[in-house]
């Protein structure tokens, strides 16, 4: 499908009063988060969406790449204007997770689990990754990019990837189509990105986050820099830390980017 079908398509879906109101659908871009970055650096709206069918250099979290072959992924970046705190904004990234959890079980029927902060899994292999980047000037935000990359139809990954990851074409046996998936995501983050503006906080959203949870309640392993160590989850708090039980009942909160926390058996 090309980027005029792609549009026409989203279009004629979306049900939003403004995320994804203002569309770009383009066939090939350096990375979505970087053009939307341009974009809002000229003034575009809050709620502008770009999707493209091929990445040249997709962007993954901790300075990683995120590669998929052109037409397999839905690959889009979602433009926010927020008068909130820089410290706020790192909540955005587990609202977004709530958002594509209900997108893809709306148009596809599969229950994906959240891999906290940011992955979304399915039988324990990753489906879809989330980058918040935002720009601040003198501690106020300017914007924030939330960029999703869902796997969608591809029917093989590459060695080193083949126990990491799956698509929903791998999951349901057939092909999917993408465009339900954004449609029903956008109205998601709508509704959720509501709730979360009332309190600026996930203390209304968390219960439903720790019900998706990959691994709630059950052991995972905290990687630190100090170390690994292995404790139980015991879900997000109203900041969106996780909160962990270590093995001498001791309760500690774990913020994103300072640890990574696995379920002990592998990835998830
Ligand atoms: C991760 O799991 O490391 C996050 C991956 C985020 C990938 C998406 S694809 C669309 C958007 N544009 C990018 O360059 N990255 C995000």
């Amino acid at each position: 499908m090309g980027k005029t079908e792609l549009k026409e398509r989203l279009e004629q879906l979306l049900d939003t009063d403004h995320a994804g109101r203002t569309l770009i659908c383009l066939d090939e871009v350096d990375s979505t988060n970087r053009y939307l970055r341009a974009l809002a650096e000229g003034g575009a709206k809050e709620g502008t969406l770009v999707i493209a069918e091929r990445q040249t250099a997709g962007k993954g979290r901790m300075g990683r790449t995120w590669e998929s072959a052109k037409g397999t992924s839905i690959l889009m970046s979602l433009l926010l204007r927020p008068s909130y705190e820089p410290e706020q904004a790192s909540m955005l990234t587990l609202v977004a997770a709530l958002a594509v959890e209900v997108g893809i079980r709306a148009a596809t029927g599969q229950a994906a689990k959240i891999k906290w902060p940011n992955d979304l899994v399915l039988e324990r292999k990753k489906i879809c990754g989330i980058l918040t980047e935002m720009c601040t000037i003198d501690t106020k935000i300017q914007y924030v990019i939330v960029g999703i990359g869902i796997n969608v139809n591809q029917t093989a990954f590459p060695e080193e990837l083949r126990d990491k990851a799956t698509s929903l074409s791998c999951m349901l046996g057939h092909a999917v189509e993408r465009e339900p998936i954004v449609a029903e995501t956008m109205k998601a983050w709508e509704h959720y990105y509501d709730i979360f503006q009332k309190t600026m906080d996930l203390r209304a959203l968390k219960e439903e986050y720790n019900q998706k949870l990959a691994g709630y309640g059950g052991e995972v392993r905290v990687l630190a820099s100090e170390g690994e160590f292995t404790a139980i989850s015991r879900g997000i708090m109203d900041q969106g830390t996780l909160l962990v039980e270590t093995a001498q009942g001791e309760l500690l909160e774990i913020r994103s980017g300072e640890v990574s926390v696995r379920g002990i058996y592998g990835y998830v």
